[in-house]
């Protein structure tokens, strides 16, 4: 059929229509929200890239847990800022680290239930030179990130994670391998249940820039490009993702989101598994500073911007949106 039998704009007339008709929706339930636990207490501390994102100690981020669950929100995926750090990030697998701290308080408060808790498992939060993993330096400034020994501290940590009360383990470092060999601590230690969320498909990029204010997790030497992804590859994020399905990941997630719509769009046509995408810090900084010059409407835009995610085929979204996005929502 053609102009004029057919004639699009008739299903856009009026917004009860447009409701009827549209393909995308957002949920609360499919979001969740990042928290950066620090040391102390009634610590709120702004991160300066990051309107209304704060570094938080353990009592505060639990007010701010109880806001996600009152809002609907789905999660919280958490990230430590230790008080000490050291060359191997010994701080990951601390009983009484900072994030396995934050888990447990959450686990005893009864009105969280409805959050799903999410660790972030990577050692750069916790080691002195910023790196996802051990260094290995050969005397001449030159330097390589060890894969293996790294993926036995990883594995390690998530058993930490999970015995703190984790309910999903999400390892954001990069390393080959690492899936396994979580997969086989956990299951050793009888958390046969606890499913990983593998940052399958996670791109070197630019945009992680502000976060690693919010985490203090900037590489001291070098950057990540020898264990986090080219940009430019799409084909090898699904060698990546296949890897991570063979070694037993249970969901993926992808990242950043928005520059990167293409790579998730290609993951969910080709995999049946229950899929995220992390929209990440300097998605929104970039956004909040054309908020703040008036250039962009905050709401519109924000909305906007999540929609572009789901509909490229994510199921979740992790956003710094996410307690916004639900007022919205609500
Ligand atoms: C840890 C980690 C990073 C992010 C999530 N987990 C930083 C990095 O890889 O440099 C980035 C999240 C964001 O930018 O919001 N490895």
């Amino acid at each position: 059929m053609n102009f004029p039998q057919t004639r699009l704009r008739r299903l856009r007339k009026t917004e009860a229509i447009r409701s009827l008709v549209r393909e995308t929706h957002l949920r609360p339930e499919a979001l969740i929200y990042p928290l950066f636990i620090c040391p102390g207490e009634g610590v709120r501390k702004p991160i300066r890239s990051m309107p209304g994102v704060f570094n938080l100690s353990v009592d505060e981020a639990l007010k701010e847990a109880e806001l996600c669950a009152s809002l609907g929100l789905g999660g919280v995926l958490l990230f430590g800022l230790p008080a000490e750090k050291d060359e191997t990030g010994s701080g990951a697998w601390l009983e009484q680290g900072i994030v396995q701290t934050a888990l447990r308080a959450i686990r005893q408060q009864r009105s969280l239930g409805s959050l799903v808790t999410i660790a972030d498992v990577c050692l750069c939060e916790y080691t002195t030179h910023g790196h996802c993993g051990v260094v290995a330096r050969d005397g001449n400034d030159h330097y390589t990130i060890e894969n293996d020994s790294t993926v036995a501290l990883l594995a390690k940590a998530s058993v930490s994670l999970a015995e703190a009360g984790a309910d999903v383990i999400a390892p954001s470092d990069m390393m080959d391998g690492r899936v396994a060999a979580i997969r086989e601590a956990l299951d050793e230690r009888g958390r046969i249940d606890t499913p990983i969320m593998s940052y399958a498909s996670k791109f070197a990029s630019a945009f992680y820039g502000p976060f690693r204010e919010a985490a203090d997790s900037a590489p001291q030497f070098g950057d990540r490009r020898s264990y986090q992804m080219d940009g430019a590859n799409l084909r090898e994020a699904m060698r990546e993702i296949d890897q991570d399905i063979v070694e037993g990941a249970d969901m993926l997630l992808m990242k950043p989101a928005m520059p990167y719509l293409d790579v998730i769009r290609a993951a969910r046509e080709r995999y049946d598994l229950p899929m995220g995408a992390y929209q990440v810090s300097g998605e929104y900084s970039m956004m909040h500073a054309a908020f703040e010059r008036g250039w962009l409407e905050p709401e519109r835009t924000m909305m906007e911007s999540l929609l572009s995610i789901r509909r490229a085929g994510a199921d979740f979204i992790v956003t710094y949106f996410g307690l916004e996005a639900a007022r919205v929502l609500a």
